[in-house]
């Protein structure tokens, strides 16, 4: 890392991610370290410039009262306190900083140098790829979500045809999403991707399961195993790409605990297969993944995706999977993206999707009784995902939906719109 750095030391705050974004805005790289660390690891962090003591009230972890290692006062580097006071400090503050304090502090006290770009994130990263790399290989699952698509950019342009993605579709993935996978992976950035197709495997092994939490881990499981047979089928790969990203390693304000990602289902590889990860956005928060996307030329769609769940359809389609209602989600989700997409909708609300319980209602149709699914459409704001509340739709928005549900998707006789926050309500149905 070629850029200067503000390290924050955590004390029990549980403000640690807003004081580091707070100086990441200033153009700073700043990076979030547990209160114990020593003046050897310290120093081994490359251009630290300045040190945020990061306390709280009372300066807690853990349920025990905490202070730094006295030596780190020693280090020579000029030190802030957002706590109360520290006799050896340059400066204390009884509340958190505002702004001006911190620019002072990270610019006219430290002189750290506005370099924290994506521009200059991206050729540290190419370069300690190859380095860690060197000739070898690297082994990718490229799901298309955000994050495992900008890791695969950023490899492919470090290390190009060294990288091996593989994107498995279980057949529970959105309408034309591992058509865009292959269209911008292999014949835009002609990556070295193997396509497996196991809709038939997926679906088969969901027959019957109505279950939600077995849904998942059937999901899940089968992730993992095609995965497998598909690693196990190449030969010399070494390393294995993730998209941790810097959230998934500040666990909470009181560890800063090392965790491999598992909702991208590679963490469950068997044991003789052993690969050493690269994850070159692990520093990263997701808004500045995205950035690094688009800076290394994905798609904005693809980078501005909103969240969708690692079993996919799977959660939406209710009850046991049947093919009938899978598609009728799958279209059905197709053509509400498409209107959100027209009325401005889809820069605006965080989640919109739809879903198909597993029973049937009475309707009417070309003048005969019919007996049909159910559409639910959900839009939902949020800032974390744990609670969410529900987005105005304009009527008009949502009749032109509604018709063309009704009009274009099949087995369809009834629409209902979604209204109830998270909580009680989860975003998901399952
Ligand atoms: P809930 O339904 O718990 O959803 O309110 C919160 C957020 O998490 C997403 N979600 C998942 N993501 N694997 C994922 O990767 C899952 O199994 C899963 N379940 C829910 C959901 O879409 C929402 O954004």
């Amino acid at each position: 890392m070629k850029q200067d750095m503000i390290v924050i030391l955590d004390l029990g705050s549980t403000e640690n991610t807003a004081v580091a974004r707070q100086i990441r805005e200033l153009g700073v790289y700043s990076e979030i370290h547990p209160h114990d660390i020593t003046p050897q690891a310290l120093k081994e962090l490359e251009n630290v410039k300045g040190i945020v003591l990061n306390g709280g009230e009372n300066r807690v972890v853990d349920g025990a009262a905490v202070d730094i290692d006295p030596a780190l006062y020693d280090c020579g580097y000029p030190m802030i306190a957002i706590d109360h006071p520290t006799a050896r400090c340059e400066k204390r503050l009884e509340t958190l900083p505002d702004k001006e304090t911190l620019r002072e502090f990270v610019f006219d006290t430290c002189h750290a140098q506005a370099n924290w770009n994506m521009k200059n994130f991206i050729e540290d990263q190419v370069e300690l790829i190859r380095r860690q790399v060197g000739d070898r290989k690297v082994l990718l699952a490229l799901s298309g979500g955000v994050d495992s698509s900008v890791v695969a950019a950023m490899l492919i342009k470090a290390i190009g045809k060294q990288l091996v993605c593989v994107h498995v579709n279980h057949g529970l993935m959105r309408k034309h999403e591992s058509e865009s996978v292959i269209e911008v992976f292999k014949n835009q950035l002609h990556a070295n991707l193997i396509y497996v197709d196991a809709t038939e495997r997926f679906l088969g092994k969901l027959a019957g399961v109505a279950d939600p939490e077995q849904k998942r881990k059937i999901i899940g499981g089968e992730f993992i195993r095609v995965f497998e047979e598909e690693a196990r089928k190449l030969e010399g790969i070494d390393f294995l790409g993730q998209g941790t990203i810097y959230p998934d390693i500040i666990e909470s304000g009181t560890k800063t605990a090392r965790m491999v990602k598992s909702h991208h289902n590679v963490g469950g590889l068997p044991e003789d297969l052993k690969f050493e990860l690269v994850e070159p956005l692990k520093q990263l928060f997701k808004d500045e993944v995205r950035a690094c996307g688009v800076e290394l030329g994905l798609p904005a769609s693809m980078v501005y995706r909103q969240p969708f769940p690692g079993p996919g359809l799977g959660v939406r389609c209710l009850g046991a999977i049947t093919r009938d209602r899978l598609e009728a989600v799958r279209e059905s989700d197709a053509i509400l993206r498409d209107e959100f997409e027209k009325a401005g909708l889809d820069k605006k609300v965080w989640q919109y999707f739809t879903v198909v319980p597993d029973f049937k209602s009475v309707g009417v149709k070309n003048n005969a009784r019919c007996f049909d699914y159910m559409v639910i459409i959900r839009a939902i704001n949020t800032v974390d995902a744990m609670s969410a509340t529900v987005e105005r739709v304009d009527w008009d928005v949502l009749e032109r939906i509604t018709n063309r549900i009704l009009a274009e998707v099949g087995n369809v006789c009834r629409v209902c719109y979604d209204m109830s926050p998270k909580p009680p309500a989860t975003i998901e149905f399952e």
